[in-house]
């Protein structure tokens, strides 16, 4: 038992059985298990809001998902969810309530953390950012020299970047056409050289998003932004109010800086920052589909919290996402997850998921400090699908690892394409149908044999199939689709999370980095003595230094 009296993940009785359980099925094989069960298909599907989740094509059987909702009950999942939605401090290493899902309840809600309700601080942030935003997609905002505003740029890295750049790739049919949007993240100078070269600054607003404001990637480009614009404008730090805002939670860093707190739009630490996009975090976004198109999206995300919060456990599609995740990777031993979206406005869904799913579940000790002896996050992986089976579908076909993925897709293509574009819908959508069937069922050598293929080629044609895949599909990817789609997989991280005694929400990993970078770059600019420099980092700084001619 620890702490929170549970017992060891792995000495549970629920786990044991699982571990039984998966032996006892052996090389079970989806064609039998479709052949067995005629109702499969209609059986294994579930429908939350507007999202149909097909999850026929998984290795398991009624009793696998039993023991699986029974691992979740042991685990005491329902109770953690319970007290995650109360405002309760489950973030326990940084002491800290967990409330993203506060950020997109309706303003009557009561969320009470540290004995304040929330709800009312989070609408006057919308309330705010919605004025904001409306004055400058109507051009009634102007920048230092009366220019309307074209371009907006915003400068943020990891959750202050990733959430916005996603969803204004996967929200680009709703955005305002006649403006243009940029996301910088990297230190790397070019980031930001490529975002500004063909820009006016007299047309361009930085949006600095920053939960911290320490954050040395965003203060360097924020620094280097406000060089630029001076620059460009021949002014002085009085053009600065016109061209930058700030998102953070840390208002006194942001005066600093040199932004007027009243141009900060805030948030607060209850808010991690993988999960901050429908916080002020989506300024830039809001700006660009508008505050009504933003509040849909909010709504599509309400509406999965409620789902998750309130569905009894074998309708519950988050608690279905994270078990069959554990499934496959405690017991199977698949080691990756591949996220394949049939959209092109979702190209960088995969890589927005990678940051809320590895930076909350790569973990190697559990809540309370102690190793952990589980498999816990997967790497997820993925692009857009077509592409993807042009690329790497072969090793997913007929490699010798098992990765499970979630394939997406829209019944509609978005409004304003060209009719001969639209017809290609039929076209991007039979790919998908296709690959999760080619996955499944892949083709005998008996099939193979049937179609005249030459004996000693057999092999190589052949498809093992048994590839896991769920299908998500959605008549459209509307703003409040995207909400539901995110809210989806926000709580399979948490699932998992629950069942494997870690704590989701916390970043430690990330902090070496940070300090060692600190640390090393006075030895790259300047020569400095680094203490306590490993000999390989020695001597490619020594190498480093010399290309660089110094
Ligand atoms: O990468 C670590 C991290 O702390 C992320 O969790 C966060 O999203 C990112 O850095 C950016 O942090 P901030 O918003 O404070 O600049």
């Amino acid at each position: 038992m620890n702490a929170e009296g549970r017992s060891r993940l792995d000495q549970m009785p629920e786990w044991i059985a699982l571990g039984k359980h998966r032996e006892q099925l052996g090389e079970v094989q989806l064609r039998d298990l479709f052949a067995q069960d005629p109702e499969r298909a209609g059986r294994y599907t579930l429908q939350v809001g507007d999202l149909h989740l097909d999850y026929s094509k998984h290795l398991v059987t009624d009793e696998t998902l039993l023991l699986l909702r029974e691992l979740a009950a042991a685990a005491g999942v329902a109770g953690l969810r319970d007290a995650m939605f109360r405002g309760e401090k489950i973030n326990t290493t940084e002491r800290r309530a967990v409330l993203h899902t506060a950020l997109r309840a309706p303003g009557s809600a009561v969320i009470t953390t540290d004995g304040e309700n929330v709800v009312p601080a989070v609408h006057a942030v919308l309330t705010k950012m919605g004025t904001f935003a409306e004055r400058v997609r109507s051009g009634d905002w102007r920048g230092h020299t009366g220019e309307r505003i074209k371009t907006v740029v915003n400068i943020g890295i990891g959750g202050s970047d990733l959430g916005p750049a996603m969803a204004y790739e996967a929200l680009r049919a709703y955005t305002q056409r006649d403006m243009q949007f940029r996301f910088v993240s990297n230190v790397d100078g070019a980031d930001l050289h490529e975002a500004l070269r063909d820009l006016d600054p007299a047309e361009t607003l930085f949006i600095i998003a920053s939960k911290t404001f320490t954050t040395i990637e965003t203060i360097t480009n924020a620094t280097s932004a406000r060089d630029w614009l001076l620059t460009g404008l021949g002014a002085g730090d009085e053009a600065v109010a016109k061209h930058f805002v700030a998102l953070s939670t840390n208002a006194e860093k942001v005066s600093e800086f040199g932004i007027d707190t009243t141009n900060m739009f805030e948030f607060w630490d209850w808010v991690g920052g993988r999960y901050s996009y429908d916080s002020a975090i989506g300024l830039s976004l809001m700006i660009a589909i508008g505050q009504e198109r933003f509040r849909e999206m909010l709504a599509g995300f309400h509406l999965v919290d409620e789902h998750f919060r309130c569905a009894p456990p074998e309708e519950n599609a988050p608690l279905l996402l994270g078990l069959l995740g554990i499934w496959y990777g405690n017991f199977w031993d698949a080691q990756s997850h591949a996220v394949l979206p049939y959209s092109h406005y979702l190209a960088k869904f995969t890589a927005y998921l990678q940051q809320l799913d590895m930076e909350s579940n790569g973990k190697s000790v559990d809540r309370d400090g102690r190793p952990v002896h589980w498999q816990t996050g997967p790497v997820v992986w993925g692009t857009p699908g077509t592409n993807g089976q042009h690329a790497y579908y072969q090793l997913l076909h007929q490699g010798t690892k098992m990765i499970p993925a979630d394939l997406i897709g829209f019944a509609r293509p978005v409004d304003d394409l060209r009719p001969g574009l639209v017809a290609q819908h039929d076209l991007l959508m039979a790919n998908l149908f296709a690959q999760g069937q080619a996955l499944a069922f892949g083709k005998t050598p008996d099939e193979v044999r049937a179609e005249g293929v030459a004996e000693e080629l057999v092999p190589h044609k052949t498809f093992k199939g048994n590839r896991p895949t769920t299908t998500i599909l959605a008549e459209e990817l509307s703003p409040s689709v995207l909400g539901q789609l995110i809210a989806l997989y926000e709580h399979k991280v948490f699932v998992q999370g629950a069942v494997w005694h870690i704590d989701s929400f916390d970043q430690w990993g990330v902090e070496l980095g940070k300090v060692l970078a600190k640390r090393v770059e006075p030895a790259l600019t300047d020569g400095a003595e680094v203490p306590g420099l490993d000999a390989s980092t020695a001597n490619l700084v020594t190498k480093y230094r010399e290309l660089r001619g110094r």
